[in-house]
């Protein structure tokens, strides 16, 4: 520890800290500064001090690690007094406005609120560069996986076509507990509820809006483009059922709820992540932001993403397939990536340097659902009579779809059959058409589910 001795001597300077919030990752925060303080002094040049620690209940039992003495309920004080603010309470308010007066006061912020940014991104940019300081949020996207920093950094110099991410553990965890016990919905989020992955009201995580939140994010920064909640379209994952499951395996897939950001139509590169990169866009360049489950082949990278863990496959015209993969939650994993910015903002401070700016200058279009081109899985229940899958196959071509394969699962008894037919490609109109003709056909008694194929 010569070094540590050395630097930490050298570094008269000392830059205090204020936290909002002592939660889950508040608290392993306050942990690490504490019990980690000499190696954030080199890394940094300054010794870095919590001054106050900003909760709702001063009284409440918390864990050791957080001094009582620096407890306080005047989050506004904690915001306005100190060099760096780490704002870990949540929730759009009072988030929001702690965030904007601390970078008014001077101070750099640091935050893992996915929901804020994806509602009011722009807004806290444009207050950090009006403050000249620093706004930086690595945990809010994908927990411990640094890919705010490879997005918004590592790729300044390339060309991003498509991220394709497992950006929500709660559902990754749920869908993964279905897959290999055979549970049903309700009984994997009961699981996932007494395991603390999902939360008493868990509607955030399976109807998929903390994962269009990161998705927002996600898009903002691949294409430097603006990209809001309101952008993205969303489908969680309550529909989902154990039989979808079981039917997808036999189809050589995985069920995974995916967050894809990828550009679409004229000069939008070629993607080899199985994310079609043409669209149905009408000759228009944009990008296509979504989040809904889809089946994924047993032999793609974000199939094997099991449990409550989080990857996100970046497609770049230099750079190829990146992948990024760990606990995309939790206390201390997510800590990790909230101090991996106050240590980069703590250098700034010191040394001089800045954190990036919004960067928006392409104000790409954001297209609708329909723009976007995948394969599709469609599950009919059928007659099982001479000539049933012509018609069907005739219903598919008529509307100019593509079949990959078919298969027939075992009688279902009355003369009826369960039939699962893959596509290729298809842009949405032409199969909803395709669907709505199935429905009218006297062969079909039902079409069971139809389910995007994303990943080749
Ligand atoms: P928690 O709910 O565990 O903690 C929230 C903290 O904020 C609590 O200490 C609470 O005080 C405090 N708080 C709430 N309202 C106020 C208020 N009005 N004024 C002052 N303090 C307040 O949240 P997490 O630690 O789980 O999450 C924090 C942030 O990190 C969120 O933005 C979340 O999205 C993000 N994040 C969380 C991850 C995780 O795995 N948990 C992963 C990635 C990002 P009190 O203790 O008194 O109730
Ligand atoms: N609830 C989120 C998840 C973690 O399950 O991934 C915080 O974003």
């Amino acid at each position: 520890m010569a070094e540590v001795e050395q630097v930490t001597s050298q570094a008269g300077r000392t830059l205090t800290v204020g936290v909002l919030g002592a939660g889950t990752v508040g608290t392993q925060v306050i942990r690490l500064l504490a019990e980690q303080a000499d190696d954030f002094t080199v890394r940094s040049g300054a010794r870095l001090e919590v001054t106050g620690v900003a909760v709702r209940d001063t009284r409440a039992r918390r864990d050791p690690a957080v001094p009582r003495d620096l407890l306080t309920d005047d989050a506004t004080a904690v915001a306005t007094s100190n060099d760096i603010v780490i704002e870990l309470i949540g929730g759009i308010e009072p988030a929001r406005t702690l965030i904007l007066a601390a970078l008014k006061s001077g101070a750099s912020v640091i935050t893992g609120n996915k929901a804020l940014i994806a509602a009011h991104g722009p807004q806290l940019y444009a207050a950090a560069a009006a403050a000249g300081t620093d706004f930086y949020y690595e945990a809010a996207v994908a927990g411990a996986v640094p890919v705010v920093y490879a997005l918004r950094e590592s790729m300044a110099g390339d060309r991003v076509t498509s991220v394709l991410g497992i950006v929500n553990g709660t559902t990754n965890y749920i869908l993964d507990e279905m897959t290999t016990k055979g549970l049903s919905f309700a009984d994997a989020l009961a699981t996932a509820q007494e395991l603390g992955y999902a939360e008493a009201d868990p509607t955030a995580d399976v109807d998929g809006l903390d994962a269009a939140a990161k998705c927002a994010i996600i898009a903002s920064l691949a294409f430097h483009t603006r990209v809001g909640l309101d952008d993205v379209t969303v489908e969680g994952i309550r529909d989902i059922t154990a039989e979808d499951i079981r039917e997808a395996h036999a189809s050589g897939c995985e069920v995974k709820l995916l967050a894809v950001a990828q550009r679409l139509g004229p000069g939008a590169g070629s993607g080899s992540q199985g994310v079609s990169t043409t669209g149905d866009t009408g000759g228009t360049s944009g990008i296509s932001v979504r989040v809904h489950p889809a089946l994924v082949p047993t032999d793609h990278p974000l199939a094997s993403v099991h449990g409550a863990f989080n990857a996100v496959l970046v497609e770049a015209e230099s750079a190829g397939r990146l992948m990024f993969y760990g606990q995309g939650a939790g206390g201390a994993p997510t800590a990790s990536a909230v101090l991996s910015d106050v240590v980069a903002a703590a250098a700034h401070r010191v040394y001089g340097g800045q954190a990036p700016r919004e960067s928006s200058y392409a104000a790409l279009p954001v297209l609708g659902p329909e723009a976007a081109v995948t394969r599709y899985q469609v599950q009919l229940l059928v007659d099982d009579a001479p000539g049933s899958l012509a018609v069907m196959a005739s219903v598919f071509a008529d509307n100019g779809v593509s079949i990959n394969s078919v298969r027939q699962s075992a009688y279902v008894g009355q003369e009826r059959a369960v039939v699962t037919i893959v596509t290729h490609p298809a842009a949405v109109r032409y199969l909803d058409a395709a669907v709505d003709g199935l429905r009218r056909c006297d062969r079909v008694v039902e079409v069971v589910s139809v389910r995007r194929v994303e990943g080749d």
